[in-house]
């Protein structure tokens, strides 16, 4: 039995229909079964989990021997993971596969790769085989600017010309399927990007291509930015971590491209274009 955690999300929901369409025994953990149900293959056991609730663990992680655990980052997370892979070395789990992110260390400037950074070493620590998963920035973050991009044209954030080697979230998925179904991943550290280095400029630039009308990259100031994504309701802690981690970008440290995604799957990783024109419909306005 394989356990998705994350599941509603951008990459459990590919990933559980990637396993069961390869045939695996799939359990996902979720806060809200019945709008699970809803979302994923019928071939999916559901089971109420919520990592904020250390009681329920053990249910769900009975009988499974291989989890994908995937956490959203926030200041309590290492110690909500703690207590999951305690249970899931109790349950008698093998292996987990851990959704991190580009650039995890204890050490690293900003606080995402920083919390993903300590609760890697503290999964390494717990005696479970371990995969990490680092990937870099999706290129599904896009779709949060595209009603802008749809009804003005223009989108912003605070990344100025840096680059990021974007990855579309169904590689990731794929990544997954493959370390969660062939042996020869554990212990591993696979650092995920697409094919390319982008700025959002580029990106911009790529959109207009595609859409056929101007698409405008605007830079800001990391205060602009986590002024307005409060005011749009995320929460503080969030805003200041996408601050820090876009100060990165603009430092040009996310510019950074591996092979790794096409060397596991035996095909090329897509590319932003591939990605752009799939969702073509989303960026466009009523007069494109
Ligand atoms: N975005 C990027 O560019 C980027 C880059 C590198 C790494 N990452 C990493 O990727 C991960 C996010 O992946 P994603 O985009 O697939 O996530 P996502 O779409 O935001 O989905 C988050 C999932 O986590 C579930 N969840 C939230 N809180 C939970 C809790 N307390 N207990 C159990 N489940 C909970 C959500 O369930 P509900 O449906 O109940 O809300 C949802 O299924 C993070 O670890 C992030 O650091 C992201």
């Amino acid at each position: 039995m394989i356990l998705v955690t994350g599941a509603t999300g951008r990459i459990g929901r590919q990933l559980t229909t990637l396993l069961v369409a390869q045939g695996a025994r799939v359990r996902a953990m979720v806060r809200d079964p019945a709008r699970a149900r809803t979302m994923l293959p019928s071939a999916v056991e559901i089971v109420a989990g919520d990592y904020r609730h250390p009681a329920g663990f053990a249910t769900v992680l009975a009988d499974v021997e291989k989890v994908f655990l995937l956490q959203v980052p926030h200041a309590g997370m290492v110690t909500e993971q703690r207590a999951f892979l305690e249970a899931a070395k109790m349950a008698g789990v093998k292996h987990v596969v851990r959704m991190s992110s580009l650039g995890a260390s204890p050490s690293a400037r900003a606080r995402i790769p920083r919390v993903h950074g300590v609760a890697e070493k503290q999964l390494e620590s717990v005696g479970l085989a371990w995969t990490h998963l680092r990937p870099s920035f999706f290129m599904q973050n896009l779709l949060m600017h595209a009603p802008q991009i749809a009804s003005v044209g223009r989108f912003a954030l605070p990344t100025g010309n840096g680059a990021m080697g974007w990855i579309d979230t169904a590689d990731i998925a794929a990544v997954a399927a493959v370390a969660l179904t062939q042996p020869g991943h554990e212990g591993r550290a696979y650092l995920l990007t697409g094919p390319q280095a982008l700025s959002h400029g580029e990106v911009a630039q790529l959109l207009t291509e595609v859409l056929g009308r101007p698409v405008v990259f605007e830079d800001e100031s990391g205060d602009e930015f986590v002024r307005r994504a409060v005011a749009a309701g995320m929460d503080a802690w969030m805003a200041e971590a996408l601050n820090e981690l876009y100060a990165l970008v603009r430092a040009g440290l996310a510019k950074v491209v591996t092979p790794t995604v096409s060397q596991l799957l035996g095909r090329p990783a897509r590319t932003m274009r591939e990605f752009l024109e799939e969702h073509r419909p989303q960026f466009q306005s009523a007069t494109d």
